[in-house]
């Protein structure tokens, strides 16, 4: 009776194990552009698949981040300055892009430039903190995406959107969860739409790493502007009682977050270099089993289970 059900099983994971491991051919002649390669993922993903001798054209947002990386990195590899907020350097990047490929088209593009900052809660931000989110991860991500295409298309090619678990579950207030929801909308879009010309579109979804985007620190110092600039009204409800247990959670942020960056990488890399990549990755034991089986929760018993983790203001309850 267990063989019967063991079997079938078995054979499933086997020919999955197998799907998963034909890799595309011809690597070293094909180009992969990446967004944001000054720290953290995208400078890993760059120094990965430079290794693994693709031609890596890396975008930095500063000439310092761009000269470090060409360090580390062999001749193959090219850097350009881009700020995915704006157009003209959106658009010079792509020029660029094309001089590097000649006809060949860019076989993949790799999103992944991003801010955390400001993130807290919804009532001490004003318009303009969402909106400074929203330009760099998804507005920036909507115009690389756009200039890019034809360049993708072209070669049949890969789109590798950085989303999060954040954009699963939305945990807290601010333009980030935001962002993270719509980059996941806009993949979904891209990936239907696409799919006509043989391209494929993966979404990364890692939960906490440590790179810059999380520093404990930078969010502490942040946090505690964001409170000291809202109204009077929300300094009642959430007053400074309520601020340092607040402060007293982000610190634990550190201790959650994962240090081995490559878990994120080899998921982008195996996007970029399967034959038969994923749709979405999730990243990290904790995204596996509890953010994105939490997300599937009828909202109800999701809202519970976030209510007991969560700091709560006294005056409210
Ligand atoms: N770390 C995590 O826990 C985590 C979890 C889920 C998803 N993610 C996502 O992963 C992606 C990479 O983040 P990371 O964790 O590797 O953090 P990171 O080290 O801060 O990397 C973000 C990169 O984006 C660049 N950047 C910021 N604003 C930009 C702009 N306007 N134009 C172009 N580039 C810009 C940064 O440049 P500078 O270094 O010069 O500022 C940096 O190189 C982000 O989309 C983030 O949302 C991170």
């Amino acid at each position: 009776m267990w063989l019967y059900l063991a079997t079938p099983v078995g054979l499933y994971y086997l020919l999955h194990w197998y799907r998963e491991r034909q890799v595309v051919s011809n690597l070293q002649d094909k180009h992969v552009f990446i967004t944001g390669c000054d720290s953290g993922f995208g400078n890993l993903l760059a120094r990965q698949l430079d290794r693994r001798g693709m031609r890596v054209l890396a975008a930095c947002l500063t000439e310092k981040g761009a000269a470090e990386l060409r360090n580390k990195t062999s001749d193959r590899l090219k850097t350009v300055i881009l700020d995915v907020t704006k157009t003209e350097s959106v658009v010079a990047a792509t020029q660029w892009v094309k001089e590097c490929i000649g006809n060949r088209g860019l076989w993949g593009l790799v999103n992944n430039a991003g801010i955390s900052i400001p993130s807290g809660l919804n009532e001490w931000m004003n318009k303009e903190d969402f909106a400074k989110i929203l330009d760099v991860n998804l507005l920036g991500m909507i115009d690389v995406t756009l200039n890019m295409m034809p360049l993708v298309r072209k070669a049949r090619g890969r789109v590798v959107n950085v989303s999060s678990v954040l954009g699963r579950l939305s945990l807290f207030g601010g333009g980030y969860c935001i962002s993270k929801y719509g980059v996941e909308a806009f993949s979904d879009s891209l990936r239907r739409e696409l799919s006509y010309f043989g391209v494929k579109v993966a979404i990364i979804e890692p939960s906490f790493f440590q790179t810059a985007i999380s520093r404990s620190d930078r969010h502490l110092s942040h946090s505690r502007i964001l409170w000291d600039r809202s109204s009077s009204e929300a300094k009642e409800i959430y007053d400074e009682k309520f601020l340092l247990s607040y402060l007293t959670g982000l610190k634990l942020l550190d201790k959650m977050c994962n240090t081995d960056l490559s878990l994120v990488t080899n998921c982008m890399e195996h996007a970029l270099t399967s034959r038969h990549p994923r749709t979405r990755y999730s990243v990290g034991w904790d995204a596996k089993l509890f953010y994105i089986p939490v997300s599937y929760l009828p909202t109800f018993l999701a809202d519970r289970i976030l209510f007991w983790t969560s700091t709560k203001p006294e005056k409210a309850l």
